[in-house]
């Protein structure tokens, strides 16, 4: 089937199934997908892990290799970023109960606004609770009637909700192809105002847009530009600044939101750019007028963990050099990686049934990873994502690897 680049679907199967049901209940109690893959013991979601340490983890009471968390520089245990979130109770208690509008704002997230935008090289900066909620605070606030958002079809889903909280329009192009993406920006009405977003680094395929050829067609069609580089700060670009700076053209894109459950050890989001801008975000971001702000312990863990990254950037090289191990092994050993370049590695594996039985053997065998299946990826193209530290040994990453080929073996795929 050709690929359509008009209107992403937006709907899930369940509503077309349940048009006009009587009861909204009926879907949840027909659902037995979950139920069948916990009989079989393959059930990878929702699992506990006991204790996280970042390289490694204990779960089911072992100590595993972690390939499977966005902890990629393993600061969520270091010393400094667990006294910074310690004191900041100590001090400020636990919860601002409040959003930032009204009650919720406090001088940690001021000290944070100013190191990030500093960091970023902007004039100013917006602190949200999570990543998510920062991709709806900037889209419900920027995509007002007759707008148009020009969307990377692999976009994280905080984007294609946050769009469902705009008032716009959306389209989107076929994932990372600057052709399509013209075609789409040549064909859309000239006198609406657009607004092309992506991630930096995708979430799924370790993959990075193509900056350069993003900002010549904001350029060519006169459009606002906006990475969400969740997976790109810590991770590429010098010191660790992300996809714009990797580039070398942060003075051509207009915002880069972020978040702080990944490289920077806590919970939380921002967005960086002009102070207009992230003012008007400010007043009209639903998901920071509506919701309470950021508690004072995640807010110091992010802000410590961004200054261990500014004082240590070796974090960086060293994140990109296991990455780079385990890709030039994997490729060696015939896995399939796709397009990846950073320390996002999915490994293809095709089959839905194979990608989860292989989770629990991998489990078994010391390693864990994330089995991803339809709708993240395509239904023929479920992976193994495994993602990579800055602290993973490398006789880990051997171990892993080992494991891998094994169960590559038994399977042949
Ligand atoms: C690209 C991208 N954007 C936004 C988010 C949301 O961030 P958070 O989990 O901090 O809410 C994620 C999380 O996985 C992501 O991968």
């Amino acid at each position: 089937m050709k690929e359509q680049n008009t209107k992403p679907n937006l709907d899930t199967c369940m509503d077309y199934f349940y048009k006009g049901s009587k009861d909204v209940f009926k879907k949840a109690y027909d659902f037995v997908e979950a139920d069948m893959i916990r009989q079989l013991n393959i059930y990878p979601y929702y699992q506990t892990i006991d204790y996280n340490e970042g390289p490694k983890c204990i779960i089911e009471g072992k100590e595993v290799i972690m390939l499977g968390s966005n902890n990629y520089l393993g600061l969520t245990t270091h010393p400094e970023v667990r006294q910074a979130a310690m004191d900041a109770i100590n001090e400020y208690g636990t919860s601002l109960t409040g959003s930032r509008l009204l009650n919720g704002t406090h001088k940690l997230h001021l000290k944070l606004e100013e190191d990030l935008a500093a960091f970023f090289n902007k004039e100013s900066c917006l602190v949200f609770s999570t990543g998510y909620q920062a991709n709806i605070g900037v889209l419900s606030a920027l995509i007002s009637k007759s707008n148009l958002l020009i969307m990377d079809k692999m976009d994280h889903a905080s984007i294609y909700d946050g769009y469902k909280v705009s008032r716009g329009d959306v389209i989107s192009f076929k994932h990372n192809d600057m052709e399509d993406l013209d075609n789409v920006l040549a064909s859309a009405d000239k006198d609406v105002g657009k607004l092309i977003m992506v991630d930096g680094v995708f979430s799924m395929e370790g993959d990075v847009a193509k900056l350069d050829d993003l900002v010549a067609l904001k350029q060519k069609y006169n459009t606002r530009l906006v990475v969400d580089d969740a997976h790109g700060v810590g991770v590429i670009g010098p010191g660790g600044r992300g996809t714009a700076h990797h580039y070398g053209l942060q003075d051509h894109v207009d915002l880069i939101v972020g978040t702080f459950s990944k490289s920077l050890a806590s919970v939380g989001g921002f967005v960086v750019g002009n102070y207009k801008v992230v003012d008007f975000i400010k007043h009209y971001g639903r998901s920071i007028v509506f919701s309470a702000s950021i508690p004072p312990a995640s807010t110091a863990a992010a802000n410590k963990a961004l200054d261990i990254l500014k004082r240590e950037p070796e974090r960086v090289e060293r994140v990109q050099e296991n990455s780079r191990y385990m890709r030039e092994n994997l490729v060696s050993h015939g896995f399939d990686v796709g397009g990846s370049e950073t320390p996002i590695v999915p490994i293809v594996v095709g089959n839905e049934i194979l990608a989860l039985t292989l989770w629990r053997e991998l489990l078994d065998l010391g390693v864990y990873v994330n089995s991803v299946v339809y709708p993240a990826v395509p239904r023929d193209r479920a992976v193994l994502r495994t993602s990579y530290t800055s602290e993973h040994k490398r006789e880990d990453l051997d171990k892993a690897l080992e494991a891998l080929v094994t169960l590559k073996k038994k399977h042949g795929f």
